[in-house]
């Protein structure tokens, strides 16, 4: 297996099962213009993150991580007419970029962005009565992973949807040894999937033009 076959075969199933999107191609346009690392999700991937909000029903979301918003349309195009994103960005440019991105896909009116740390952000978030959400994506700085959980799970209530991005590390989330911290992080955050009575957790690695990677998925019993 290689990666020119991954590409090929992500491509059939673009071609196929994601129609052609002017809005979509423009942002991700915007963002390698504007410099942003391209860690989006691939358009299988969000095409696969729309459907989940479907598929729950999902009226409220939050999102850790904006980067340039391109998961962020996916979401809020699942969403009814009263739901709402909210989502949270740590870089001022980043932010800038999707807030930009995010008039021009004409969704947002569903989002809610908030810029700054993300561990800033939760509290204020339930303090300011946004929770529970039901749905929450977690694809921001790995090492805050199990903070990022703690709070999810803060913020959520009996059904909610917890998605964890990046979870394969290439393959590294396996190595007990490891000592890089996007890894560490990665592995805490699945040990306490693990370990909480709450939780009820999967994970699924995955190929594609974006490379080897995967998610996690859990449910709030
Ligand atoms: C990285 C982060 C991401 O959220 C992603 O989707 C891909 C890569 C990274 O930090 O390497
Ligand atoms: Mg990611």
């Amino acid at each position: 297996m290689s990666q020119e076959q991954w590409s090929n075969v992500d491509k059939y199933f673009v071609d196929k099962l994601v129609p052609s999107d002017p809005i979509l191609e423009k942002v991700l346009e915007a963002n390698a213009a504007a410099g942003l690392p391209p860690h989006d999700v691939s358009a299988t991937q969000g095409k696969f993150l729309y459907l989940l909000t479907l598929i729950k029903g999902a009226r409220r979301i939050l999102e850790i991580g904006t980067l340039g918003g391109y998961s962020t349309i996916w979401f809020a195009r699942a969403l009814p007419a009263d739901g709402k994103i909210v989502t949270i960005e740590v870089n001022p440019k980043h932010a800038e970029i999707a807030r930009t991105n995010l008039c021009h896909a004409k969704i947002d009116h569903l989002v809610d962005l908030r810029t700054g740390r993300a561990i800033d952000v939760l509290p204020q978030l339930e303090a300011e009565g946004l929770s529970p959400f039901d749905l929450i994506f977690i694809d921001a700085d790995k090492p805050s992973n199990p903070d990022y959980l703690r709070w999810a799970m803060k913020l959520a209530q009996t059904g909610t949807v917890i998605i964890g991005d990046n979870v394969v590390r290439n393959g590294a989330v396996a190595d007990p040894e490891s000592t890089d911290a996007n890894v560490k992080g990665i592995q805490q955050f699945i040990e306490m999937q693990a370990s909480s009575p709450r939780l009820s957790a999967t994970a699924l690695q995955t190929v594609g033009n974006k490379g080897y990677d995967g998610f996690s998925i859990a449910i709030v019993k």
